[in-house]
């Protein structure tokens, strides 16, 4: 009946820890990765920055400001400058209610890192921020992801940028890519823009402020996959899946397993 359809519903929605489990931990740090993993996320988050020398890092801001204790952009330090930088106290500060000593000097983790840790059968959904910034960022990233095996089945690749999807396409059409979009207000999609996104991506990952059913329904009906992103609300957790969304990104990855559960 329609409560085992709802049920199954809940069962499959794709958990995705964003940037890590960083209501609880600070963002995209191995221990916030960690935390995401072992509080059910199907997904680990990774936002990348690209330093001066080259190397893809663990990062939201093109800026050090918010989420260390250095300052400027990142594309002006080397890898070895920015591993002297503190990653976890301006949580403590900014959380006091969430803050954990041990989060004390912890390092901005290299890809490199990260796929060592969580190793190839991990599932990791890796975002190419400011691609234009960083030409050969999609390069460097498909490099990394064959050197260290990582499974590609499980993997997605996503960014609000159309060309770095496309070019991720080009380099390796066997990568799975999802189309980041921001709306500003109430989400509306047309069977043109679908069809374009399906030339290259298998989904969208829309904010989730201004959906409505009508929108969610028409892009799960094409086909194509659909995680909002960033919910930390279960009741609005509840509302997306009843009106099908097939995953959603979430800080509190432990919140949408037990929306999962039924709880
Ligand atoms: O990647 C999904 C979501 O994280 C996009 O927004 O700014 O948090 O990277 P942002
Ligand atoms: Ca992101």
């Amino acid at each position: 009946g329609g409560e085992a359809l709802a049920k199954e519903k809940h069962k499959d929605i794709v958990n995705v820890s964003h940037r890590g489990a960083s209501g609880y931990a600070p963002e995209h740090t191995l221990v916030s990765y960690q935390m995401g993993e072992k509080m059910h996320g199907d997904y680990i988050e990774i936002d990348l920055q690209m330093t001066k020398d080259g190397q893809l890092i663990a990062m939201h801001d093109e800026k050090l400001d918010r989420t260390t204790n250095g300052t400027g952009l990142v594309k002006d330090y080397t890898l070895a400058e920015i591993k002297q930088l503190d990653a976890g106290s301006w949580f403590n500060e900014k959380y006091p209610e969430s803050a954990n000593p041990n989060y004390e000097g912890l390092q901005v983790p290299t890809l490199e890192e990260v796929f060592k840790k969580f190793g190839k059968n991990a599932r990791y959904y890796i975002e190419t921020k400011s691609p234009e910034t960083y030409p050969g960022m999609e390069k460097e990233l498909l490099r990394l992801i064959d050197k260290y095996d990582i499974n590609k089945k499980t993997l997605l690749i996503q960014s609000f940028s159309p060309q770095s999807l496309k070019i991720m396409n080009e380099l390796d059409p066997s990568v799975n890519l999802i189309q980041l979009i921001s709306y500003k207000n109430d989400a509306v999609i047309t069977d043109d823009e679908i069809a374009a996104i399906k030339e290259y991506a298998m989904g969208v990952g829309p904010n989730h402020t201004y959906l409505n059913e009508e929108y969610v329904q028409k892009v799960v009906n094409s086909g194509l996959e659909l995680h909002p992103y960033t919910v930390n609300d279960k009741d609005r957790m509840k509302q997306l899946i009843d009106w099908g969304v097939t995953g959603m990104f979430t800080n509190f990855p432990d919140k949408l397993h037990e929306v999962k559960k039924g709880k």
